[in-house]
């Protein structure tokens, strides 16, 4: 590809314990990339997939990427030429880390770029929502819009497009350990009951009007008693190997919370900074290592941007 545009979009880490499909947050690392330029050939054409790119179909009607970038050429009415994506995938698909999303993020902007720019990046959302619901069976927003805008985002209703940026304390670090395992996101909601017991639900409630609430006075304390999930966590645990025992391990050294990132298998630790994060980090994976298991790990503050051209 002689020339065209790169564009890269956050990972991201959804649920945050107590907020199912309502709170997600963009992460600094890792991202994934997208090279497009226009081409005579109308439509969508992925000439290339690299990097994490296992489970990553090429077909423009099952790629996340194709699929937001379909939807917004059509949209605008571009039949005259079509747009070849190269995508460095750096996100792992299966992952719980929104690697859909980004995906679906990143061609999105990157077409609208190729458009000179007829869009604001708030109205591409639902382009990329569009790659999302094809991808995990849902039109949840809570990968999608803080990878797009950044920074901690509560979904109020995606339908609408009614969210919200929440503002969190500065100098809050994620330790994430991700085990060598793929979770398919359509399954790990297939598993989940569609009733919540009273008891859960006014617990659930109450944790993430506590948490939105530590988060804007900067109350870690506050932060640490709502950052439980009574409804998700304990059905989707079973999917993560020593999920208790990592989730101690973290808690142990000082994390302010733990649970599972989007739908797994990825796990988050919330902390009150960097040095702690990668503590926790190191001793998240040494619980693998003791098992034998694989896993990575990584350190990353809250990315307030979104996806950004390179
Ligand atoms: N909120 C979603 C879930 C995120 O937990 O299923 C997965 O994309």
């Amino acid at each position: 590809m002689t020339s065209g545009i790169k564009v890269i979009a956050p990972a991201t880490i959804s649920n945050l314990a107590c907020g199912f499909d309502t709170l997600g947050l963009a992460l600094d690392l890792p991202c994934d990339e997208i090279i497009g330029r226009w081409v005579d050939s109308p439509g969508v054409h992925i000439i290339e997939i690299s990097g994490e790119k296992k489970n990553i179909p090429y077909h423009v009607d099952t790629n996340t990427a194709g699929i937001a970038a379909t939807a917004l050429l059509s949209h605008m009415g571009e039949t005259g030429r079509g747009v070849e994506l190269k995508i460095r995938k750096h996100i792992p698909g299966g992952s719980g880390l929104g690697s859909s999303a980004a995906s679906a993020c990143a061609a999105a902007v990157l077409v609208n770029e190729l458009l000179n720019r007829p869009l604001e990046k708030r109205e591409l959302i639902p382009f990329a929502l569009d790659g999302e619901l094809v991808s995990s069976g849902s039109r949840h927003g809570d990968n999608v819009v803080p990878c797009m805008i950044g920074g901690l985002m509560l979904i109020r209703d995606i339908l609408e497009y009614d969210y919200h940026r929440v503002y969190a304390p500065s100098g809050l670090f994620l330790a994430v350990l991700l085990p060598d395992l793929v979770v398919n996101t359509r399954d790990s909601r297939g598993l989940l009951r569609q009733e919540v017991s009273l008891q859960d639900m006014v617990k659930q409630s109450a944790n993430l009007g506590a948490l939105i609430i530590g988060m804007n006075t900067g109350d870690l304390d506050l932060i640490h008693r709502s950052l439980e999930d009574h409804v998700i966590e304990p059905q989707r645990k079973h999917l993560i190997p020593f999920f208790d025992q990592i989730k101690d391990r973290a808690l142990n050294l000082g994390a302010l919370g733990c649970s599972i990132s989007g739908a797994g298998p990825a796990l988050f630790a919330l902390c009150p900074e960097k040095l702690l994060a990668q503590n926790v980090a190191d001793a998240m994976k040494q619980v693998y290592e003791e098992h034998h298991l694989g896993a990575r790990t990584f350190v990353s503050g809250i990315n307030q941007e979104g996806v950004i051209l390179k």
